[in-house]
């Protein structure tokens, strides 16, 4: 298994190879899915949902993410490490390189993730600065979820489709090096994919994305509500390092998401 750094998914973006990234809190799970080939691991804070019983992520604190993150960083041998900067740990920049130092230095991520487009060009820029990698994160941002009004597709219209693509872009000539698209009808996830030069990653944001990301417990078939755009990958493998293969081997192919698991 290969060491899979910055540069690995740089490349892998350039030649068309695409990524698979999936959500992991804990340490049990990394083999399995470091042998099934996954690129990226995401310790999401999609954790509260999944993991800690909550309908959002707004209640997961810093502590917990650096405590989940330090728990995958111990068994991880390959995989690149993504740690999610929860609500409210980056409201400013000064705010944000502290939280980014405890994710790194404590937790052992390799980059950090955050949400939001204009308004975080400054702390993008600051982080970048300070030698932070920075994954950004448009399209539905769960932590706003209540200024959302739900969990609903973004980008529908021609304003916030226009937005969201200068956002992207601004998002990367700030310093990030990489963009999660949640919830964004193909046709602009495939535009911004194309603009971009940086890898971007889709979750129910059509196939043409540079890579795919789904929450593992989606992908394990535990979750009760499963979204439309995700999919259970354990039916018909019998193993967790089954289900991950075949959610790797979908990405790679590009036959994942399927046309019913497409969004509009
Ligand atoms: O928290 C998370 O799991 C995420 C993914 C849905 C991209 O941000």
């Amino acid at each position: 298994m290969k060491n899979i750094n910055i540069s690995t998914l740089a490349r892998m973006k350039r030649d068309g190879e695409k990524i698979a990234m999936l959500t992991c809190y804990d340490a049990g799970f990394v083999p399995a899915l470091e042998q099934a080939g996954v690129d990226v691991l995401l310790v999401g804070d999609s954790l509260g949902m999944v993991v800690q019983g909550h309908s959002s992520t707004l209640p997961v604190t810093l502590d917990q993410m650096v405590y989940h993150t330090a728990c995958v960083a111990r068994a991880r041998t390959c995989a690149f490490l993504i740690a999610d900067m929860p609500f409210m740990s980056y409201a400013e920049p000064r705010q944000a390189l502290d939280t980014a130092a405890r994710l790194m230095k404590e937790g052992g991520a390799h980059m950090v993730k955050l949400e939001g487009g204009e308004s975080q060009l400054p702390t993008v820029k600051s982080l970048s600065g300070q030698g932070v990698p920075v994954c950004a994160h448009l399209g539905l941002q769960p932590q706003s979820v209540h200024k959302l009004g739900g969990y609903r597709v973004q980008g529908t219209d021609s304003g916030s489709a226009g937005a969201m693509r200068r956002d992207a872009l601004a998002l990367q000539a700030a310093g990030a090096q990489m963009l999660v698209l949640e919830c964004v009808p193909a046709e602009l996830a495939q535009e911004i994919s194309g603009l971009l030069e940086i890898p971007v990653i889709g979750i129910g944001a059509g196939r043409d994305c540079d890579g795919q990301v789904l929450v593992l417990y989606d992908v394990l078939g535990l979750t009760p509500r499963m979204p439309r755009f995700a999919k259970d990958f354990l039916q018909g493998q019998g193993s967790i390092a089954g289900a991950a293969a075949a959610f790797v081997e979908a990405v790679r192919t590009g036959t994942f998401p399927e046309p019913g698991q497409v969004l509009r």
